[in-house]
């Protein structure tokens, strides 16, 4: 697998386009294949991850045809209960989405279905999953009596249950919500803080019954769902790798467009605002059920900050690149109850700690976050090589840092990168004056 070789940046300037978001996609063409009707996904994420997900759906029977010339997708969904066995195994790569999601969705369908990922996912937690899922009536068997996967489950004849999520998950809860759609009557998912809602708000547009109610939601089983077409919006997620550039890179200035702004995901914009980030939304709209924006940012002198708490959980995904961003803000970032840091495509605790201090960051790490001593300045890191542990977002993250470093820094694997945007490279280069 290739390497990258980065050096400082003079600046960054102009706008850019994200790629369209991943939890999005992915929802999109799972609730498509359960609708009746054609469904027409419009900016897809074509992505390692959200690809694992077309490729599962259509091993189970349903028709899912790409246009690449116009970047749309089509699912000719036929109902709740069309989907068949598959003959093989369901490949969900990298994608914890793809296999928690999926199995809410198996454990409704009356057949054998076996998934399994790549050694990344096969050792993520999937008891928050199996544990519910069993309850509702399905039999799922996995490695350590269900916490690590391939998981069999044989669904079918679910019954509905008011499930208390042991760690606030949207895919946890999301796996809850799909199943209950296979259960008669009312199935509730309670969470201690609210994890982003992509699910609710799409199964409401395929015409579910979806209620919210503060930390509780509820879905009421064997709805009609019908297709629909969706604009995916662009990831926030994947914004804030350029968001963070602009901020950190000295005399930058940069617009990044049409962004998916649900309120549950972009934790990470109060916290920059409150650490001194120059950052402005503009030009509110509305993409498919979902909040969208322009975000303007301009470098800015940042100040440390501790989080913890519920905030956490709204930005969850933009902690690795966080840590960059305290690495060069003045004086100390603390991080706290951010343990699912060290479950997600890695540990992310520890190789965010072990990147850092390559770069010459002082860190301490704690079993649910860690410390990070800032080193303000224009070059405030050294150029080193940094390995990205097969996950996507530590690779995108030390290429960011390398364009406030002095010398080269070289990111091993980098082409991991392709998990959730495929591209990430000659964006940024395009971004770039060096
Ligand atoms: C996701 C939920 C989050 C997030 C992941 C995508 C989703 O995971 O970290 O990248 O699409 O529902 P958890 O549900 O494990 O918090």
């Amino acid at each position: 697998m290739p390497d990258v070789l980065l050096g400082p940046a003079k600046c960054l300037k102009g706008e850019v386009t994200p790629p369209s978001d991943k939890s999005i996609s992915h929802r999109a063409i799972m609730l498509a294949s359960l609708a009746k009707g054609k469904s027409e996904i419009t900016n897809f994420l074509r992505s390692e991850d959200t690809m694992s997900t077309v490729n599962t759906f259509r091993a189970l029977g349903v028709d899912i045809q790409e246009n690449p010339g116009k970047g749309t997708f089509i699912v000719d969904g036929k109902g709740l209960d069309s989907l068949r066995e598959a003959q093989g195994i369901l490949d969900c790569g990298n994608s914890g989405t793809t296999m928690r999601m999926t199995s809410g969705i198996l454990a409704g369908c009356p057949f054998m279905s076996i998934l399994s990922g790549d050694g990344s996912l096969n050792n993520r937690p999937m008891k928050r999953i199996v544990k519910p899922l069993r309850e509702m009536g399905a039999t799922v068997l996995g490695r350590n009596d269900g916490e690590f996967p391939p998981l069999a489950i044989s669904g079918g004849d679910l019954r509905p249950i008011i499930y208390k999520t042991p760690v606030p998950s949207a895919q946890a809860k999301s796996a809850v919500l799909l199943a209950g759609l296979f259960a008669e009557g009312t199935t509730e998912v309670l969470e201690s803080a609210r994890s982003r809602d992509h699910t609710e708000r799409m199964l409401r547009s395929f015409g579910a019954d979806v209620k919210v109610d503060a930390m509780k939601v509820s879905v009421i089983g064997r709805p009609e769902l019908t297709g629909q077409p969706i604009d995916v919006p662009n990831d926030f997620s994947s914004a804030a790798f350029f968001i963070a550039a602009a901020l950190l890179v000295e005399g930058s200035a940069l617009t990044v467009r049409s962004v998916c702004l649900n309120p549950t995901r972009t934790g990470l914009l109060d916290v920059l605002k409150q650490m001194g980030a120059d950052i402005e939304v503009v030009g509110m709209d509305a993409v498919s059920g979902e909040p969208v924006g322009d975000i303007h940012c301009k470098s800015s002198r940042l100040k440390g900050i501790n989080v913890s708490g519920d905030a956490v959980l709204s930005f969850i995904d933009e902690f690795p690149v966080f840590c960059v961003l305290a690495a060069a803000a003045e004086g100390e970032t603390v991080i706290r109850d951010a343990g699912e840091l060290r479950v997600k495509e890695s540990d992310r605790i520890s190789a965010m700690a072990e990147g850092l201090r390559a770069m010459g960051v002082g860190v301490e790490e704690f079993v649910d976050g860690m410390a990070i001593k800032g080193i303000s300045g224009a070059r405030p890191f050294k150029g080193a090589p940094i390995h990205s542990h097969g996950d996507h977002r530590i690779a995108m993250s030390f290429s960011i840092a390398a364009l406030i470093a002095e010398g080269e820094t070289t990111i091993m694997d980098s082409d991991v990168v392709d998990v959730s945007f495929p591209g990430f490279y000659s964006t940024l280069e395009a971004l770039v004056e060096a």
